[in-house]
This record gives structure tokens, sequence and C-alpha cells, in this order.
């Protein structure tokens, strides 16, 4: 299968990459990413010179380009998108742009070519808080708090009305936080890795006792890879790692595997909106296509950090430029720095 990926110069699209072009596989890729401050194509430097890999600089708000780039292609799967929360709440109107604009043009030029699978990698932000106790099954209704998970949501739905509409052949799956190699470290686990190497404070956000699922990227993949070759059109499948825990105890444990005291945690102030706990439901995807999370929380941890650890010139390369900028303005002083919230964006 000729496989059209969006997004795959980010963390998880380029992990994707690299699996389906691991010795053993049968399908080739066109690669189309904007390379924004997230893309990096030092992420596909072990496919770069793969005879399956095509690498097409676009944006996928750019129909024309987004065409030539998907004709010939036999499925997409869609990553590419602004996926960072925080900045969603900076700066929503790159969210908008890329993930509902961008989703819409991309179901467009797809049901043009008639393409025969359409993959849609959304989120479990998109389900809201999870009360104590509560898992998000497929069938729970969307309920977004940021502008990010709105935009995600609203792409999501784009998806199913063109499966209902259309007879379009779309398939959504919605994933818990990811963590592994090559994550951008505006996240929270590369963030704090990062800052540990450096003997830095680890900023907490709020009481530190929100919840989240963590799921390594290349279980996540796997997943993405069954739905895309085995799942059922005009479904959701929901995938999680089943590895629910505060982000107070994950930093905590951060600081025990690097060997780092715990003086190094600072309270900041809380993520306006900020969602408490997430928890998926993912009964589905293992029944009916077999796909269960392999890589133990503990066992990706420290492959994390001595990924980390090992490719310190990946680091410093990322976090130049743009990165430094957004970090100055934004959690420069994370005390005061959300107070910029009460600004309205500039456009
Ligand atoms: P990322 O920010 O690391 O990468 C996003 C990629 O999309 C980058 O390469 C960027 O250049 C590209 N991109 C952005 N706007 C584009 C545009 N307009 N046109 C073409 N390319 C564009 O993101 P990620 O963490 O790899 O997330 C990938 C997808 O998975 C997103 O859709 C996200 O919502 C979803 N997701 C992420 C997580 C997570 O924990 N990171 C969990 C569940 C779902
Ligand atoms: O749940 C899936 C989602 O996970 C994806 O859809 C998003 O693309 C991805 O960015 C991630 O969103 P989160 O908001 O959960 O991830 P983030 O790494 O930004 O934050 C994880 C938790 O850590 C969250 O509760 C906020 C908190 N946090 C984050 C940062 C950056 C802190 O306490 N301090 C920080 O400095």
């Amino acid at each position: 299968m000729k496989i059209f990926v969006t997004g795959g110069a980010g963390f998880i699209g380029s992990c994707f990459i690299r699996m389906i072009l691991a010795p053993g596989q049968k399908h080739s890729v066109v690669n189309y990413d904007k390379l924004t401050y997230a893309g990096n194509l030092a992420n596909l430097e072990p496919v770069a010179r793969h005879a399956g890999y095509r690498f097409v600089k676009g944006d996928i708000c750019d129909a024309h380009a987004a065409e030539a780039a998907m004709s010939g292609c036999d499925a997409v799967v869609h990553f590419a998108a602004e996926s960072h929360v925080d900045r969603s709440i900076y700066e929503p109107a790159a969210a908008i742009q890329t993930n509902v604009t961008g989703t819409f043009m991309l179901l467009q030029t797809a049901k043009k070519l008639g393409l025969a699978k359409f993959v849609h990698v959304s989120t479990d932000e998109v389900y809201g808080d999870m009360a104590p106790g509560q898992f998000a099954t497929e069938e729970t209704h969307v309920h977004p708090s940021s502008p990010y998970s709105a935009s995600k949501a609203s792409s999501d739905l784009l998806v199913y009305s063109y499966v209902r509409t259309y007879g379009f052949p779309g398939v959504i799956t919605r994933a818990s936080n990811n963590y592994g190699p090559y994550q951008f470290p505006e996240k929270f686990m590369p963030l704090l890795i990062s800052n540990l190497m450096e003997d830095k404070p680890l900023p907490i956000y709020g009481d530190g006792k929100q919840e989240r699922d963590w799921l390594h990227v290349e279980d996540h993949c796997r997943g993405i890879l069954a739905v895309l070759e085995r799942g059922r059109i005009g479904e959701v499948y929901n995938i999680g790692g089943a590895d629910i825990v505060e982000n107070i105890t994950m930093a905590k444990a951060l600081l025990r595997a690097m060997g780092k005291p715990e003086t190094l945690l600072t309270y900041v102030k809380d993520r306006p909106g900020h969602d408490r706990r997430y928890a998926l439901d993912c009964k589905k995807i293992e029944t009916e296509l077999g796909w269960k999370p392999q890589i133990p929380l503990e066992q990706g941890l420290h492959q994390t950090i001595d990924w980390y650890k090992t490719n310190t010139a990946w680091i410093a390369g990322v976090r130049g430029g743009d990165y430094l900028s957004y970090y100055n303005k934004y959690y420069g002083n994370r005390d005061t720095s959300l107070d910029a919230l009460a600004q309205p964006e500039a456009n």
C-alpha cells in the first residue's frame, strides 16, 4: 500500500514512518509536512534514503499542493496538527486553521481522488475530563475543554460527516498521552527529562494531581497500523496505555530514575481549563483488532531517558529559534506568564 502520511516529520508521524518502512513491512510512504516548529526531518534520518520513502514539503491547507502529492496513493494517515494544548490557549488561530480547516481540505482531496482509506489520528482529549473511576468508550460524547481539543473534536466530526454523507472511507483513532524518543521538549515528559539533564526546576501545573494515561509512541503506532489495515470504516478506536498516573507521581518517578533531588519540583500557576483526568476504555481495539500495549511504563521511561541522554545534539537542534522565543514569551516566568492569557490574541 502507498500511504500518504501528513505530519510525518513530527513526533508520532515519524515513528509511524520508521515503523512501516522497517524491514519486513510492505508499504511505501509519501510524507507530506509543512515543517512547522514541531516538524524535524532529523526524525526521519533512519529512513531518509529508503526506496519506499518520499518527502514533500507542503501545508495541508493548500489543496493544490496536497492533491499533487496525494495522487497515486492508496490511503491517508493524517497526523498533521498543531498538537500542543498550551500553544492553542495562547495562540488558538493556528490550531483552528490546521486542525479544522486543514482536515477539511484533506478530506475534500482524498474524496476527490477516491482513496481507499483515511485514518484520522485524534486524541482522548476530545472526551474532556473523566470523573474518578470513569473511562471513555468510543460512544462517550465529546466534551472538549481547550481550543486544541475543540479543534480535534471538530475535525473528528467532519470525518464522521464525510463517512455518513458521502460514504467516505474514514476511520478515527483516539489515543492517550504519548511519550518516547523524538518528542518535542515543550511537552511534559521531554520537558522534564531535558530540564533534569541540566538540573533545572520542573514546572508542575497547579497541584500536580491531574491524571494522564501514558502510552509509548511505538504502541500507539502499532495501533494505528492495525486500524489502517483492519479497522472498520466509520468507526472510532480508542488507543490507551492503561497506565494512568498523576503528573506529580510521574515527575517524582523521573527524578528517581535520573538520580535528582525533589527540591527541583516547582509548582506554578495552573493551565486554564486544565482537564483533571483522562482515562480510556480500549476493549474495542483489543477485541476487534487484537491490539494491546506491549511496552510497560517503567521500561519505556528508562528507554526514553536513555534516548534523550544520548541525543543531546537533537535536543539542541530543536531548542533554538521559534522554541526559544515561545519559551521565553510564555514560560520565561512561569508564575506570571499565564497572565498573558488576559491579553486577547492580536489577529
Ligand atoms: P507534533 O506536534 O510532534 O507534529 C505535528 C507535525 O505536523 C509536525 O511535523 C508539523 O510540521 C506538521 N504540521 C503542522 N501543521 C501542518 C500543516 N498545516 N500542514 C502540514 N503539516 C503540518 O505532533 P504529534 O505529537 O506527533 O501528534 C501527531 C498527531 O497525533 C496530532 O494529530 C495529535 O493531535 C495526535 N495525538 C497526539 C498525542 C500526543 O500525546 N502527542 C496523543 C494523541 C493524539
Ligand atoms: O491526551 C492526549 C494529548 O496529550 C494529545 O492530544 C496532545 O497532542 C498532547 O500534547 C498531550 O496533551 P497534554 O496537555 O496532556 O500534554 P502536555 O505534555 O502538555 O501535558 C501533560 C500534563 O502535564 C498536563 O496535565 C499538563 C501538565 N504539565 C505540562 C507542562 C508542559 C505540567 O504540569 N507542566 C508543564 O510544564
